[in-house]
């Protein structure tokens, strides 16, 4: 079985990076993890616990990861979830923290998440696509606030309660 689901949804590869190393954390912890773009996920039953995270535009959530939640509601009740979202870029952007859009937030009741931890976005006006995201992506706000210390130590945190609530 593998153990942990790790799902991104983003649009420029900043949220599939940090997907990928809460994944090589959680393997460090001994755990088997199979990380997928969250478009790419049918069904849940075969994980025993899922972390979800996605990239914030415009203060929502990609639609791909709302509709892991919406579609996969009932089995993810049954197992930990942790959700996570990456956005904040420039000044401020390590201790900001962002409440979940309205929707994610009521589908993360639902199925019971555990509380929703924020990272740091990636800004790259070299990949920022159209007028408006090159206007976001340009000025102080440009550049790479992930925290990747905060994110091995929120993943961490994660593989030792998967560790103790999980039969493995
Ligand atoms: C057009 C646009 C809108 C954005 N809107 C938000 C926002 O509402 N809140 C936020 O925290 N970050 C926002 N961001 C920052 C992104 O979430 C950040 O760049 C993130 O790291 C992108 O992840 P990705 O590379 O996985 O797509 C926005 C970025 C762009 C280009």
């Amino acid at each position: 079985m593998t153990a942990v689901l790790v799902a991104y949804a983003g649009k420029t590869g900043g949220t599939r990076e940090i997907a990928e190393v809460i994944a090589e954390v959680l393997r460090d912890h001994g755990l088997s993890v199979r990380v997928l773009d969250a478009a790419e996920v049918t069904a849940v039953q075969e994980y025993a616990a899922v972390v979800l995270g996605s990239a914030l535009y415009f203060h929502r959530w990609r639609p791909e990861a709302v509709r892991l939640l919406e579609r996969n509601a009932e089995a993810l009740a049954g197992r930990p979830v942790w959700l996570f979202h990456s956005g904040p870029c420039g000044p401020g952007a390590g201790t900001a923290r962002v409440s979940l859009p309205a929707r994610v937030a009521l589908l993360a009741a639902r199925i019971d998440a555990e509380r929703t931890e924020t990272f740091g976005g990636r800004l790259d006006p070299a990949k920022a696509r159209g007028v408006v995201a090159r206007l976001v992506a340009s000025g102080q706000r440009a550049g790479d606030f992930r925290d990747w210390d905060r994110i091995r130590a929120w993943a961490s945190d994660i593989g030792r309660r998967v560790r103790i609530r999980v039969p493995l």
